[in-house]
């Protein structure tokens, strides 16, 4: 570990720049034991120097003229998340002409402007990284360029739009408007700053389009993306769409087809069963298809302050690692640097904490059931569910099904020791772990 820092110059300090600074302040240690070197904010340009922030601005240098960012002398890194396409352009470019690497979450920039300024990066030896461009926290940039790399791809098919999905989700289940929906998205920090663009599929071609690159070798060709959005969908159709077994997304789908492509945008119905129809809310989710690893299913969250940024922070670790100049390894073998891998005591199973499912066969007689609850009153395990189906005919033993509240694991072995102890008890218990995974 080296004590020099990155430095890095960020351009626009919104819902996703604000949520990059906290993101690099909260997990400073950790990121500098991945990188080797610490990571210190130098410079971030906003557009007002007095507007209220999400972060804490007082360990860097604030300013209202962006062009100071990407030539600041300090600067190794420019991270570019003000959005739009003009100024952004701009900037990004003159970065790369100052030998600055650039981060950025911007998809516009890269769909519409990405093959210019990466040849201009490629001129001037620097790197333009981009993965919270497309479905924010999910890295799925990435695992297509790097952990697909061995695959023809055969089917992008991604739910690319997080507003256009909370939106559709809160329609079907709430019976919401759509403007309602909306405004909530917009006030949640997922939507554009122009909101047609999640509404009419803009912002889903422009990541398609990314994908397409990376997923088929092709020039980023945003114009040539089949558009439809979600504003002329009518409740009804979700409403019919669902009697007949589907639900209805907003996909973005890629696909070669003999030597072309098929690149569109549009409400979809899927069968409900597939996993991607059940990624509800603000998720995002895309399918891809390799022909050596077959159907591929990534998911997260798409949008908001520090799933974005979480994608972005990723980038700037990438590039910080290889400016820390280990070339022989940029990635560490274990993802920290060698000699900041720390043993942490491993707990033993009794001292987890889960919910449980216990299924306990019994002699159908009085009195068990109550003996058992009390056998989990008495150690204050609380129970949520009980069920107990009638016996078979000419049987005389019944399965009780318990799920408990999260508790100790100790004291469900203690509770399963006293049950299997049980005269009516006839064999042991079955217990499984439960985990709802929810946030
Ligand atoms: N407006 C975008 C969305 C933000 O809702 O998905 C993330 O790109």
């Amino acid at each position: 570990m080296s004590d020099l820092p990155i430095k890095l110059g960020l351009l626009g300090l919104g819902t996703v720049g604000g949520g990059t600074v906290n993101v690099l302040r909260r997990n400073a240690d950790e990121i500098a034991r991945r990188v080797g070197r610490p990571i210190e904010i130098k410079i971030a340009s906003v557009r007002e120097l007095s507007a209220p922030r999400i972060c804490d601005c007082s360990e860097f240098e604030l300013t209202d003229q962006p062009k100071q960012v990407v030539a600041h002398p300090d600067v190794d890194i420019v991270v570019e998340l003000m959005g739009g396409e003009g100024l952004a352009r701009e900037l990004v470019l003159a970065a790369v002409h100052n030998g600055k690497h650039v981060v950025t979450a911007n998809k516009a920039l890269v769909a519409l402007h990405g093959n210019e300024i990466f040849a201009a990066a490629q001129n001037a030896g620097v790197s333009v990284l981009f993965e919270a461009a497309v479905a924010g926290g999910i890295n799925i940039i990435k695992s297509i360029r790097e952990g697909m790399a061995g695959n023809q791809i055969e089917l992008v098919a991604g739910i690319i739009n997080g507003t256009g999905n909370f939106i559709l989700t809160e329609m079907r289940d709430k019976g919401r408007t759509f403007e309602d929906v909306l405004a909530e998205a917009q006030a949640l920090g997922y939507a554009e700053a122009d909101p047609t663009f999640d509404v009419e599929g803009i912002d889903a071609a422009h990541k398609l389009t990314i994908l397409a690159s990376i997923a088929f070798g092709v020039p980023l060709e945003f114009d040539k993306v089949y558009t439809e959005g979600i504003s002329e969908l009518e409740l009804v159709d979700v409403g019919y769409a669902g009697d007949l077994g589907y639900r209805i997304k907003h996909l973005g789908i890629a696909r070669p087809v003999a030597d072309e492509l098929e690149l569109r945008v549009h409400p979809t119905l899927i069968p409900e069963k597939r996993l991607i129809a059940n990624v509800d809310g603000v998720m995002n989710a895309v399918l891809v298809r390799g022909d050596a690893v077959g159907n591929t299913l990534h998911y997260g969250a798409g949008a908001g302050a520090e799933p974005t940024a979480s994608a972005v922070v990723a980038d700037i670790v990438d590039l910080s690692r290889a400016l820390a100049g280990n070339s022989a390894a940029p990635v560490p073998h274990l993802a920290f640097q060698a000699d900041a891998i720390r043993a942490r005591r491993v707990r033993t199973s009794e001292e987890f904490t889960s919910a449980y499912y216990l299924r306990i066969d019994v002699n159908d007689v009085p009195g068990v059931m109550s003996e058992l609850t009390t056998i989990f009153a008495d150690l204050g395990v609380s129970i949520v569910a009980i069920t107990q189906k009638e016996p078979a005919r000419g049987q005389h033993h019944v399965s009780v099904i318990f799920i408990t509240q999260r508790t100790n694991e100790a004291l469900i072995s203690k509770a399963i020791n006293q049950i299997e102890d049980m005269q009516d008890v006839l064999k042991s218990v079955t217990r499984l772990r439960v985990e709802h995974l929810d946030s």
